[in-house]
């Protein structure tokens, strides 16, 4: 099926259901679009699994050309629940995958092979990668054996694809998930996300918490279903024909468990000193305001989706969309021996309002400090063009960008490589709207500046309902075909993508 005939599809499927379907269902004020999905199995009790720390990648070889990586994208076993094995996919078989540390400045190669039954698309988020290596929606990864015929007009490999990123980008966390055009939200709820950060020279000088005390916090919503493995309501499971969720969901599907690294409800037992927590929302469609019970010192937030901030900014807390990230130091020394630390969603209910604890126990040294300068400040040059964009309910269980649906085919923007440009955003519902190539920064929301949370370099715009935000973005780095896209992973795969064309 082509895109238009599978909208279609879609279209004489949906459009007699659709009426009166909730968009807001049972989450109202919160700000995430979509309906809670329901496990069938009872949620267990919080705190109980120690909190997974994702294994960092050995490279199988480091030479001129940079380090090289291999992973392998294939079935696994995860225990996410205590005591229940849940089939997951994943990197390696991993949820999340393993965790790839570069080096700024010194390339990274990471050959994936895909022992999946699907076609698998890898983008690496966050990246300033080039067009051929960023994961474009139809750049597909074709399993070994044989798959049903999918021609969508990209650069198709079999079996196995090496993705090449120069790196050419400051200290940040990023975060590496599937991308394959109608299937993205299945794909990642299934496990394939894993975290990829990059470190410089500057981030090294400064001190903060490294080592045991750097601890990457995947946050991610899912449901079960009676027998642990994965529930997801995807009208065709095998995720090869049809794309997209049952009506009720599409809004976005949102997870009656809260999973850290994979993990629901974990604990971490650590000392009583400086922790910094690279805090990731890894969920469809969740969105989290995270706090700490009780709040001791709060959260010292050093960076966010583009990496390090000028300076430190304290806040009691953070709130993060899908796909953004948050890169904060904690002080646990303002809390008494043997405290147990619950960080909190503010935005949840009785069983999502809670994401982790963190049982304080033991005083060590802490060598560690967060200076009150961290890296240079972003400059933007002039915008050269102005854009307006409307992220926008479309016909049946679709999503739009200026009315229209994804087209791999389109050129929806045309960016001159080496101008900035303003981009204005308006929106219906809840919309957190992603580019890739190009991290930007937040000239205003509405009337006012940019908001709270709107701090440093994104990559992610938290865009609330019925709102108006302006971004400014430079294409300082690469030609080529990328896409930006609405980031509630329901809302991308139901067409709520555009193209870039940098030329
Ligand atoms: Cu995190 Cu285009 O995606
Ligand atoms: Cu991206
Ligand atoms: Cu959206």
């Amino acid at each position: 099926m082509n895109r238009r005939s599978v909208l279609k599809a879609l279209g004489g499927a949906g459009a007699a259901a659709l009426v009166g379907v909730p968009l807001l269902d049972g989450l109202r004020g919160s700000g995430s679009t979509g309906a809670v999905l329901e496990s069938r199995l009872r949620r267990p009790k919080p705190f109980q699994l120690p909190l997974p720390i994702p294994p960092v990648l050995t490279p199988v070889r480091q030479d001129a050309d940079g380090d090289h990586y291999e992973i392998t994208q294939s079935a696994g076993t995860a225990e996410i629940l205590p005591g229940v094995a849940t089939r997951i996919w994943g990197y390696d078989g991993m949820f999340p995958g393993p965790t790839i540390v570069s080096t700024s400045g010194r390339p990274t190669t990471v050959r994936h092979r895909n022992a999946l039954p699907v076609p698998v698309v890898v983008h690496l988020h966050g990246g300033h990668t080039p067009a051929s290596s960023d994961g474009f929606p139809t750049d597909f990864v074709l399993p070994a054996g044989p798959v049903p015929a999918h021609d969508h007009g990209g650069v198709v490999t079999h079996g196995v694809r090496d993705y090449v990123y120069p790196m050419n980008q400051p200290a940040a966390t990023l975060w590496y998930h599937d991308h394959r055009m109608d299937f993205t939200a299945a794909s990642v709820w299934r496990g394939l996300a894993g975290f990829h950060l990059v470190r410089d020279a500057n981030e090294r000088s400064l001190g903060l918490p490294a080592g045991d005390r750097e601890i990457p916090v995947m946050i991610a919503d899912r449901s079960f279903d009676s027998d642990g493995s994965m529930l997801y309501p995807s009208l065709d499971p095998t995720l090869l024909h049809t794309p997209g969720v049952t009506d009720t969901y599409r809004g976005g599907v949102l997870g009656d468990v809260i999973t850290v690294n994979g993990a629901a409800w974990p604990v971490a037992k650590l000392p009583r000193v400086r922790h910094r927590l690279r805090l990731l929302n890894g969920s469809n469609a969740r969105r989290y305001r995270l706090s700490l019970s009780p709040p001791g010192a709060g959260f010292v937030v050093i960076g966010t989706d583009g990496g390090l901030l000028p300076s430190p900014v304290r806040r009691d807390t953070v709130d993060l969309a899908p796909a953004q990230r948050c890169d904060v130091v904690v002080d646990f020394a303002a809390f008494a021996d043997g405290q147990r630390v619950t960080m909190r969603n503010e935005f949840g209910d009785d069983g999502t309002g809670q994401v982790m604890q963190f049982l304080v126990s033991g005083t060590t040294d802490d060598p560690s400090r967060v200076p009150d300068r961290l890296a240079p400040a972003p400059v933007f040059a002039a915008p050269a063009v102005t854009r307006t964009l409307h992220f926008g309910l479309g016909a049946h269980n679709t999503w739009k960008i200026n009315g229209r649906y994804f087209n791999p085919a389109r050129a929806d923007t045309t960016p001159r490589l080496g101008t900035t440009e303003h981009w204005q955003l308006t929106s219906d519902f809840d919309h957190p709207v992603h580019l890739h190539l190009g991290h930007f920064e937040v000239v205003s929301r509405g009337l006012s500046g940019p908001g709270a949370n709107d701090l440093g370099l994104r990559d992610t715009i938290d865009l609330r309902a019925s709102e108006q935000a302006t971004i400014r973005v430079a294409f300082a780095d690469y030609p080529g075909r990328y896409v930006f896209h609405c980031h509630n992973l329901e809302h991308e795969d139901m067409a709520m993508m555009g193209t870039m064309l940098v030329t």
